[in-house]
């Protein structure tokens, strides 16, 4: 069978994925090919068992696979057949040399520059689908138009809005997709390629173009903005324990005013996940690199928060169970950096993990999708740390739970069951305010929620 075109994806991870299947499901007259460096990671998107989860992947991957959609580790070849190229490779936080801990580590997202120009033999839109700092596209052309061969390239930047957890449903319903070009002739018409391939689901007036640097700040900012919601109702939280406030009024009432809207004000132990702490030092560090200090000041102040709000909450659980953690068991309900989601990157749950074992707390930690990334997250340090899957198990004998994720069977368990099979006194940390304190309060329980009055039988 022929097909109208031939996309290629370089990366299979949480966007490359997930964005190819839906391309291949909605397209069927496209020949969707994702390849990775990763062998054993290609060999498990060829598998029964995806290498990520994400609610829906299973049933279009299952679709589509072996009919437009491959999956492979041979770039060369894909590179060849290929009209349109996404690269979503990693551009983690650097770790080493100028800008470590802030800039973006570009090596392999230049490695695959370097790869696409020795191995395409025919004019290529590339589509940059990785977070990048503002200006990479530039970097990009020039590498692909160092070569002597007369071949032609076309940069395009089509960030990536999908949330885990909602992967497919953020992509089969965008809020927009955002298309950045050159204003030259080739970019504008590169740029209506890419347009025409996602109208084939996505409403015209939801499919919105600019030029290629606004396209690359705008994902930065879109980050730092719902960062800087969660981080500003956090800092409420410490306010709130002290005055006897309450949060989710506070919430309530604050997110009723339409010019503000009341999603992304849940107030929780801190916001995890590999995009937005990476994506706002990202920001952080062009404004400096420009010499912007107090823009960068400012946003920094994004990430300052959430740091104090994962601590905020070792130091709560501190000095409600006596000033003392030494020898307590300490069961962390959920490790995921949220719901519907076994991603643990960036999760407060490390952090605040590591902080109880400093305190020499023994660990409990359960999870429904997590429990094996969280081992990695942990990896070398044996002691004090049981993972168990079944949170009634996970939790007899212990004299506190803290809630790490939002998960919803959380909040549905028999919380009688718990108390009795626990130490008493026994205590609840709600990380994510989902339990039923009162409720829990009645039972027996000591409840410390965020941002609200602790319940206790002291
Ligand atoms: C985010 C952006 O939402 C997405 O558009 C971008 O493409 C990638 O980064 P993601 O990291 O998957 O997506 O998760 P998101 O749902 O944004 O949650 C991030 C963190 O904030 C989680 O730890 C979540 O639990 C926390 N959060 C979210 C809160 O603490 N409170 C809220 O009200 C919302």
């Amino acid at each position: 069978m022929t097909f109208k075109k031939n996309i290629l994806c370089i990366g299979a991870g949480y966007v490359g994925g997930p964005t190819m299947a839906t391309i291949a499901y909605k397209c069927p007259q496209y020949k969707v090919t994702v390849v990775d460096i990763d062998s054993e990671r290609i060999a498990q998107w060829n598998s029964d068992n995806l290498p990520i989860y994400e609610p829906g992947l299973d049933e279009i991957v299952k679709t589509t696979r072996d009919r437009n959609l491959f999956f492979d580790t041979d770039i060369k070849r894909g590179v060849k057949g290929s009209d349109i190229i996404f690269v979503s490779v990693n551009t983690p936080t650097k770790t080493f040399g100028a800008g470590a801990g802030m800039a973006a580590d570009l090596q392999y997202w230049e490695k695959t520059a370097r790869q696409i120009r020795e191995y395409a033999q025919s004019h290529k839109i590339i589509v940059e689908k990785s977070t990048l700092p503002v200006k990479t596209a530039l970097a990009m052309e020039r590498i692909l138009t160092s070569s002597d061969n007369e071949i032609s390239f076309e940069v395009l930047s089509n960030p990536e809005f999908l949330a885990e957890g909602t992967a497919i449903k953020d992509l089969e319903y965008p809020d927009r997709v955002l298309i950045g070009s050159r204003e030259t002739a080739s970019g504008l018409k590169a740029r209506d390629e890419l347009v025409e391939i996602y109208a084939n689901w996505v409403p015209r007036e939801r499919i919105i173009t600019s030029n290629i640097w606004s396209s690359e700040l705008s994902k930065l900012v879109a980050n730092a903005f719902l960062a800087q919601r969660i981080s500003s109702i956090n800092s409420i939280t410490a306010l709130c324990e002290k005055t006897d406030a309450d949060i989710i009024e506070v919430a309530r009432a604050v997110g009723m005013d339409s010019r503000l809207g009341s999603k992304f004000l849940d107030a929780s132990v801190g916001f995890g996940g590999s995009c937005f702490k990476k994506d706002i030092l990202n920001l952080v560090y062009l404004c400096r690199h420009y010499g912007l200090e107090e823009v960068a000041d400012y946003w920094e102040g994004i990430v300052r928060i959430n740091d104090y709000q994962k601590e905020r909450f070792v130091l709560k659980m501190l000095s409600a169970m006596f000033n003392t953690l030494a020898g307590k068991k300490i069961c962390l309900f959920g490790f995921a950096f949220k719901a519907n989601t076994g991603d643990t990157r960036e999760s407060p749950a490390i952090f605040i993990a590591k902080r109880l074992l400093e305190e020499k707390a023994e660990l409990v930690i359960t999870d429904p999708k997590a429990l094996k990334n969280a081992m990695m997250d942990l990896y070398g340090i044996h002691e004090n740390i049981r993972y168990v899957e079944d949170p009634y198990e996970a939790s007899a004998g212990c004299d506190a739970i803290a809630v790490m994720t939002e998960w919803e069977l959380y909040a549905n368990l028999d919380f009688e069951k718990i108390y009795r099979s626990m130490g008493k006194p026994a205590f609840i940390f709600d990380g994510r305010n989902i339990l039923d304190h009162t409720r829990l309060f009645e039972i027996g329980f000591n409840v410390f929620p965020i941002g609200k009055p602790a319940l206790t039988h002291f």
